[in-house]
């Protein structure tokens, strides 16, 4: 019995496919750090880029979301991080935004 809810454990840990590797998770959040603050500002509060928190997120569609860092934003500073991410590790990134973790 216990044999088995481990199989089950192991199972569905590995149906999440979508979720990046904890490497690339580590290398994603010290981006957002580093990077995205630039703009973002400090704890992506907000400064010339608009807060990214849960609560700007909130209604905004992970679709709409996800292709704004894929491509970018013309004629704003916004710009593209597909050469950083795919849209998975993208995916995953606007998940950890929006529930603010
Ligand atoms: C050079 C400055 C700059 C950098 C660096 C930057 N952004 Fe942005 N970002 C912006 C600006 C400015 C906007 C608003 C664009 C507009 O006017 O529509 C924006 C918009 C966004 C939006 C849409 C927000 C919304 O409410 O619609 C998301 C999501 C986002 N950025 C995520 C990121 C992430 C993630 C990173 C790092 C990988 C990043 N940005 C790096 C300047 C930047």
């Amino acid at each position: 019995m216990k044999k088995l809810a481990i199989i089950l454990l192991v199972a569905s840990s590995s149906c999440f496919a979508a979720e990046p590797s904890a490497e690339k998770q580590t290398e994603i959040r010290t981006m957002l750090k580093n990077m995205c603050s630039a703009c973002h500002g400090e704890n992506l509060k907000g400064a010339m880029g608009p807060a990214l928190n849960s609560e700007t997120l909130a209604n905004k569609s992970d679709e709409m979301l996800i292709d704004t860092i894929y491509n970018g934003r013309k004629g704003t500073m916004m710009s593209s991080w597909k050469a950083s991410m795919n849209k998975d590790e993208i995916g995953w990134l606007v998940s950890v935004l929006k529930s603010g973790k």
